[in-house]
């Protein structure tokens, strides 16, 4: 070998060595990026195993759907355990489903909820699920509504409100009790009286003294009396007729302070009524007109416990009419103001804060508004707007 071709040789050796070196350089490297590949990979499973967790185990239902561009939802692409346990389906059978089988709605009814859920990033609203075996699930539904891709999707956290509404029920029911216990004692007492006063006419006519015209008057507005009390109390245990009609709210009025007259009276306070000679007839529900004066007139009796007065007046102007009850008790701070209606909303030991709720519900009902003012420690005016039927010219 010549000096050449020896040099040639050691050459190649040595580029040789230096790409082995460069490849075993490149295997660490390969080994540290798998290393930290595989890290990764392990960390991936165990926040998706993580995650899995997590989404099995919380205690709402969370459904994963796909919303098509006509509005039409897909079939569950991801549910949770609770998801379909709750409404008693497996897993699969929940797969093969979209909210059109599980929703109590009507069909076209549950698409423009659907519509409404598209076009909202989040919305939240009470819905009734049907499960497998036909029982009813009334439910509290969030939606979050994800642009993935172009494509909508929607992740529904869906929280089970049975509990909460059998309480509101039950606290409806309650107030009802409440109202109609406290002022069964109010009405014995007032047909006490009535009931004494026959009992000595009828006692005369056994001691032989001619019944004549003015005894008998005085027994039938007796006997007027007790059936008028009897039937209100009658009145507020039926159940509310949704049907409008004129009602007279002068008799409406006058009714519920005779029904409230005797306990007011006997914590000192007087009810004085300004109402004038005019006949005031608004389009309504009676017995839910009467309701909401009794409860707001409660109200005030519940707050003058030393006794005054409660002023309770009928206006009418243009075609509204404004019916006002001030009473001179407590006030309220302006927090306590901001809450009225609210439900389960009170300040009282025994209260139930649905009375105004109710209240606000019906004169809603009636496209009415009710307005308050109050002044701490002087007192506070609840004032009632309905809109006044309007009459028809005769020709
Ligand atoms: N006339 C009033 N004066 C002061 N506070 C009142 C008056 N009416 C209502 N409130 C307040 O509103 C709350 C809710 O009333 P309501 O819904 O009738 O429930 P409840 O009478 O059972 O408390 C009361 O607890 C009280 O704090
Ligand atoms: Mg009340």
């Amino acid at each position: 070998m010549n000096k050449e071709s020896l040099q040639t040789k050691k050459d190649l050796e040595k580029s040789q060595q230096s790409e082995i070196d460069r490849l075993n350089e490149e295997i660490d490297h390969l080994k540290i990026e798998l290393n930290a590949y595989k890290q990764m990979t392990k960390t991936i499973n165990d926040s998706e195993k993580e995650f899995e967790r997590l989404f099995h185990n919380i205690s709402d239902a969370v459904y994963y759907t796909k919303v098509y561009r006509d509005g039409m939802p897909g079939n569950f692409i991801k549910v949770n355990n609770i998801a379909y346990s709750r409404l008693g389906y497996t897993h699969e059978e929940m797969l093969k489903m979209s909210p059109l089988d599980i929703d109590f709605h009507e069909k076209e009814e549950l698409l423009q909820i659907i519509q409404n859920i598209y076009l909202n990033e989040t919305l939240t609203f009470e819905t009734v699920h049907v499960c497998k075996n036909g029982q009813h699930i009334p439910v509290e539904i969030k939606t979050h509504t994800l642009d993935v891709e172009g494509e909508k999707y929607v992740l529904s956290v869906c929280r089970d409100i049975s509990v909460r509404k059998k309480a509101e029920q039950m606290l409806v029911q309650a107030e009802k009790m409440n109202v109609v216990g406290q002022l069964a004692a109010g009405i014995a007492h007032e047909i006490r009286n009535p009931l004494t006063s026959l009992k000595g006419f009828v006692q005369l006519f056994r001691s032989g003294t001619i019944p004549n015209e003015t005894f008998l008057h005085v027994m039938e507005d007796e006997l007027e009396r007790i059936d008028l009390i009897s039937s209100e109390f009658l009145s507020l245990a039926k159940p509310a007729n949704s049907d409008f009609c004129d009602v007279n709210l002068n008799d409406i009025l006058k009714d519920v302070v005779a029904l409230l007259d005797t306990e007011a009276f006997k914590q000192s306070i007087t009810i004085i009524t300004k109402m004038g000679n005019e006949v005031t007839i608004v389009p309504g529900v009676n017995n839910q007109l009467k309701q909401v004066f009794i409860n707001l007139i409660k109200n005030a009796i519940e707050v003058m416990p030393n006794g005054g007065t409660i002023t309770l007046k009928l206006e009418t102007k243009n075609d509204t009419v404004f019916v006002s009850i001030q009473d001179e008790g407590c006030g309220m701070t302006v927090e306590q103001l901001n809450r009225l209606g609210e439900p389960f909303f009170t300040t009282k030991e025994t209260g139930t804060g649905i009375g105004l709720m109710v209240t606000y519900t019906i004169i809603e009902n009636h496209n009415g508004k009710v307005d308050v003012k109050s002044i701490l420690h002087e007192g506070t005016t609840f004032t009632v707007q309905l809109p006044k039927t309007v009459a028809i010219p005769k020709d």
